[in-house]
């Protein structure tokens, strides 16, 4: 019997290729580039299952173009790219990678808030630069982080990752989030629960781990940086429209916060020019790229995929009712 045929958006790592060899007929898009949406939809018309990158819109339109597929696996714990009730509709099943990332996402928001605080991109680029003099005593001095209040918007399983390793550090650990945890998990991660206005005037850093959501899409806007202290720092690795870019710039301009740490923008690759500044480290959105977290990633989505084209029950499914009946 022929296999079902399968669109993935990217090359993949040979660990997921082998999984989806088994029982999928793959076409890999294998240029180095995202596809272009006219692509996607042409190629779509005669496959059953997707895999896609965030990069890819997976909305009505492109399900009207794939009236075969019977799932959409995204590489990603995010799945802000996929229009969920559109599939439901449509009876496609929509899947992502939720906790393979965590912890790795969690070390990066950490390599931000360490790098910021303490320099370090503008101390690589004089150190590369030939102009540096030597040793002085007021050279490059940033701000500390031992001892301080990290205030984390957000408290799953990231959000609870990047407080796990602030002990290390001394750090006081609030959080905000809709939903408080459970003391026990309060306790174990030595994290106190603040309303939103508490933790902003609260925190010296500020972590952003929430999902993007109606109700979080420019969360972080002008009224949340005039509460926050002038010495703090705002470090994201969510998703970039959870913030208010202009809004942001505008803060940093005119100091009402000290400085910021981003991997995550509003319309990616855009940087709003606002934002290159010194007092701002810049990565590009790759917080959960380690070689194992991506690999594991793939693997999930390819998992996801052949587990449903088997008739098994998939396990990261996000729309479980296109499953009953
Ligand atoms: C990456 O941003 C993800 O959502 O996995």
């Amino acid at each position: 019997m022929a296999k079902p045929r399968v669109l993935a958006t990217h090359r993949l790592f040979e660990a997921a290729r082998q999984i989806l060899q088994e029982s999928c007929d793959v076409e890999y898009w294998e240029r180095p580039e995202r596809p272009p949406r006219e692509e996607m939809l042409e190629r779509v018309k005669d496959k059953e299952g997707l895999i896609c990158l965030l990069t890819e819109k997976v909305d009505d339109e492109l399900l009207r173009a794939g009236p075969k597929l019977r799932m959409a696996a995204n590489i990603a714990v995010g799945f802000d790219n996929i229009d969920v009730a559109a599939c439901t509709k449509r009876g496609v099943v929509a899947a992502n990678t939720p906790g393979v990332l965590d912890e790795t996402t969690a070390d990066f928001a950490w390599t931000l808030l360490m790098a910021v605080a303490r320099r370090l991109v503008e101390g690589d680029a004089l150190a590369r630069s030939g102009n540096w003099k030597g040793w002085d005593l007021d050279q490059l001095v940033g701000t500390d982080v031992w001892g301080k209040t990290l205030g984390i918007v957000g408290f799953g399983r990231i959000g609870k990752a990047m407080a796990r390793r602030a002990s290390g550090f001394q750090l006081k650990v609030i959080y905000t989030d809709a939903v408080r945890a459970t003391p026990e998990a309060e306790k174990e991660l030595r994290a106190e629960f603040r309303e939103m206005n508490a933790l902003l005037a609260e925190s010296d850093f500020i972590s952003l781990h929430t999902p993007l959501l109606p109700e979080t899409r420019g969360l972080f806007n002008e009224e949340k940086f005039g509460r926050m202290k002038r010495t703090a720092f705002l470090i994201n690795t969510s998703r970039g429209p959870v913030v208010d870019e202009a809004a942001l710039a505008a803060a940093l301009e005119s100091g009402k916060i000290a400085g910021a740490a981003l991997d995550v923008f509003e319309k990616e690759p855009a940087i709003h020019p606002g934002l290159k500044r010194p007092n701002v480290v810049l990565a590009p959105h790759i917080a959960s790229a380690s070689l194992e977290t991506r690999t594991k990633m793939a693997c999930m989505a390819a998992e996801n995929l052949v587990a449903l084209l088997q008739g098994r029950r998939p396990v990261n499914v996000l729309n479980p009712e296109v499953l009953k009946g």
